[in-house]
Formats: structure tokens, sequence, C-alpha cells
């Protein structure tokens, strides 16, 4: 690849418009196996806190774990819904009420547990892994292929962990629910200026 030739318009617009996509998916169209390997090869690139690699992604495609995992993210989520009142979008209902139908169900998690306390730690423990979270949604939106980038399932990770066979030293962060994307329409988010969340030289400063 030569790096003078790197096609900068398609590559910002992969970047601007990975958006959640929770509805418009083909559930019936099984992803291949092969693709979401590829898109994880590429995920591991991401940057890692002292090379420890301890990213680990648990592919779910089995009718009966979805089922399992999904019931527990529509605990989750009634809990946060019934918290929160009707601020949550039907879209991301609509993405609980069919969870167990997504394609395949990828768990990003780190092997270890969050230090706690210090914030240096923190950092370096979850900034290990999310970064990989964020390529893999990329490159699997690249590729044709929807997801969402979801937390709520850590509420359930003990009931998670029992159900998928995951050790007791490992953390579970996202869960991305994905498939093809069918009909989905990916535009650049309505975001506030970038002038006015970045800062120069001076907390608070604008560029002079
Ligand atoms: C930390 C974090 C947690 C999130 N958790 C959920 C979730 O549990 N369920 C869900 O449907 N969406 C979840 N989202 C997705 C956001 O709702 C979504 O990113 C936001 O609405 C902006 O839409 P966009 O992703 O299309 O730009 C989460 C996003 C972030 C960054």
């Amino acid at each position: 690849m030569n790096e003078d030739s790197l096609d900068l318009a398609s590559i910002d617009h992969v970047l601007e418009t990975t958006r959640s996509v929770r509805r418009r998916i083909d559930f019936e169209r099984p992803i291949e196996p092969e693709v979401i390997e590829r898109c994880i090869e590429i995920a591991t690139q991401s940057p890692t806190g002292i090379n420890a690699e301890n990213w680990r992604f648990l592919v779910i495609t089995s009718p009966e774990k979805k089922a399992v995992v999904a019931d527990l993210y529509r605990r989750a989520y009634d809990v946060l819904s019934e918290a929160r009142g009707a601020s949550l979008k039907p879209t991301q209902r609509a993405l609980a009420d069919r969870l167990h139908e997504m394609p395949a169900l990828i768990l990003v998690c780190a092997e270890g547990r969050p230090p706690g306390g210090s914030a240096a730690m923190n950092v370096g423990f979850y900034g290990s892994v999310l970064p990989a979270a964020w390529s893999l949604m990329l490159a699997l939106r690249a590729r044709g292929l929807g997801s969402t980038w979801t937390s709520l399932l850590v509420l359930h990770e003990q009931e998670v962990a029992e159900s998928l066979g995951i050790p007791d030293d490992v953390s579970q962060t996202v869960l991305l629910p994905v498939g093809y994307m069918k009909d989905a329409v990916l535009k650049r988010a309505k975001r506030k200026p970038s002038a006015e969340v970045t800062y120069w030289e001076h907390w608070g400063e604008p560029r002079g």
C-alpha cells in the first residue's frame, strides 16, 4: 500500500458514518465466519497498553446462546428504561426486542479485572481494549455489516459469564450485535462543532 495514495474520501466516510444500526439489519443473512475473523484481525492492530493484547472476542452465533444473552440484555434494558422513563429511543427498544435474532453477537472482553482506585490504571485497562472494539465496528461497517456499541449487558456480567464459560478474571466490556445492513441510511451525525469541544494551549481557550 502506497502511503501517499490513501483514499482519504473513503476512509473519512467510514469514520464519519459508522452509526448505530439496530433495525436496518438483514436478520436472515448469516455472516461468514471468515469475515468476522478478518474484522477481528484488523481490530487487534489497535493500541494496547504495554503490548499486553489482553483483548478477547467472544463471537456468539448459536440461537440458544444468543437467546440467553438477549434475555439478560432485555432485563438490563428494562431496568434502565424504567429508571429513565420515556427518554430511551424506540430504536433502542427495537434492538432489545430482536437481539436474539441478530446474526452474531460479539462480546469484547479484557483479560484481568479493572484495577480500581487509580485513574491511570483504569484508563490503561479499558483503554487497551475499547479502541479495538471501535476498530472492529469500523471494519464491519466497511464490509456492509452494521453494529451498535452496547454496554448494558455488563449489568449481568456474572450470569453472562456462567452461561458462556467466561472465567472470573475476565472482564466483559461492550457487546456488538452484528448483521448485514439492509436499507440502512448512514449519515454524519449531528454533533457539536469540534471547535466548541477543542481547546488550544489552555483549558477553555479557542485556537488563536
Ligand atoms: C458507552 C456507550 C454505551 C452505549 N450503550 C448502549 C446500549 O447499551 N444500547 C444501545 O442500544 N446503544 C448504546 N450505545 C449507543 C448510543 O446510544 C449511540 O452511540 C448514540 O445514540 C449515538 O448514535 P450513533 O452511534 O448512531 O452515532 C452506547 C454508546 C456508548 C458510547
